[in-house]
């Protein structure tokens, strides 16, 4: 969805639609007669919903994104994990049909985005980085609107805008002012809005991001039925335990280029030990401690693999990350915190960039 719909597509509404009440079951928009696919419906789209090779664009001289080859399946849950800066939102822009690509193939649903922006649009469900919901309007409007904007007709947006507000768990918001609205209920409204149209591909560019733990986990739930449901997730994030949640598969990107690419386990078992022993010697002494704890580990049967020195941890990569402990311990070292873990994705990617995710 471009950015200016809302303050140019969509027209001024009157009367106000609060008391308006849904009759009968809501129609598809196909049933209803309302969306125009010039492309094949489900049953006939190719297998890939989202194609991208070389995929690049650049701002001037600046490299955004640095010709990146992935492919999504239909039904699968995608995800780009990734640091400020690495070229997500830019990524996401250009399968929204809102940015333009410099160099590369990008097919959505078989469509070219860039020749195809309407047919690719209406296919899409589109959640940006910024909620971009109009604030003067309900909830329950900000809804009917957006769905005004694919020309869905008012009637059957009635009955969808009560289907989603149940989905969004915003009933009784609905006649609530968008400004009145908590971060995480915008951000579930901002998901109910992008299903208007009925999507086969839903983009949610860091969807989570603010919210607290419990908001974060309703949303969660949210995007897991419509995955169990069958829509296509892209998914943008920095938090490693939403992709970890989420996708089935993810690409690792820094810097526009992609580091790795597989499932949240599969690059865990790929690129980091199973356990991770966390240690704090105090300020300036991680790195002089590991250059010691090496000798120790190499003999041990810890598994052990590698150090990390992080400037307020040292990271111990090993099998067994309690007998490592156990050896640490033997050879007289006193650690002032001591922590096991499993390896997670935020490990995956300060072993392939030497960052840690969020700094
Ligand atoms: N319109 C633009 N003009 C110039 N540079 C841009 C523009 N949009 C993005 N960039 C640059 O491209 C790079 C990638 O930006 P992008 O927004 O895609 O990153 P991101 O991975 O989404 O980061 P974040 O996690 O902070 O949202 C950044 O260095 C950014 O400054
Ligand atoms: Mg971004």
């Amino acid at each position: 969805m471009p950015e200016s719909v809302r303050a140019t597509s969509v027209p001024a509404e009157s009367p106000s639609l609060e008391g308006s009440t849904a009759q009968g079951a809501a129609q598809t928009p196909e049933e209803a007669g309302v969306v125009n696919r010039s492309v094949p419906q489900s049953a006939a789209l190719p297998e890939s919903a989202i194609t991208a090779t070389g995929l690049t664009k650049r701002y001037g001289d600046f490299t955004a994104v640095d010709g990146i080859d992935f492919a999504v399946s239909r039904g699968e849950s995608f995800g780009l994990l990734g640091p400020n800066g690495a070229g997500k939102s830019t990524t996401m822009r250009m399968i929204a049909a809102v940015a333009s690509r410099t160099a590369g193939d990008l097919t959505v649903a078989g469509l070219d985005p860039e020749r195809q922006g309407p047919e690719v649009r209406a296919r899409l469900g589109v959640i940006p980085q910024q909620d971009n919901l109009d604030e003067e309007l309900t909830v329950r409007e900000n809804i009917i609107m957006y769905g005004r904007y694919f020309g869905l007709p008012r009637r059957w947006l009635l009955a969808k805008a009560e289907e989603l507000l149940d989905f969004a768990q915003l009933t009784h918001k609905a006649k609530a002012r968008v400004e009145d609205l908590s971060g995480g209920m915008k951000r579930r409204l901002t998901i109910a809005r992008a299903l208007v149209n009925e999507p086969d591909v839903l983009l949610l560019d860091e969807p989570t991001t603010g919210l607290d733990p419990q908001a974060r986990h309703v949303l969660w739930d949210r995007l897991f039925r419509l995955k169990e449901n069958g829509t296509t997730l892209v998914l943008t994030t920095h938090h490693m335990d939403e992709a970890e949640q989420l996708c089935d598969r993810l690409i690792v990107v820094d810097h526009g280029r992609i580091m790795a690419e597989g499932s949240p386990s599969g690059l865990i078992r790929e690129h980091s030990t199973r356990e991770v022993l966390e240690l704090r010697f105090g300020m300036d002494r991680n790195a002089e401690l590991a250059e010691e704890l090496g000798a120790v580990l190499d003999g041990g049967d810890s598994g052990f693999d590698r150090f990390e020195v992080l400037p307020d941890r040292l990271l111990v990569y090993a099998e067994r990350a309690e007998e490592a402990l156990e050896h640490i311990h033997a050879a007289g070292h006193r650690p002032v915190t001591s922590l096991v873990r499993r390896s997670s994705l935020e490990d995956v990617f300060l072993r392939l960039t030497g960052r840690t995710l969020v700094d």
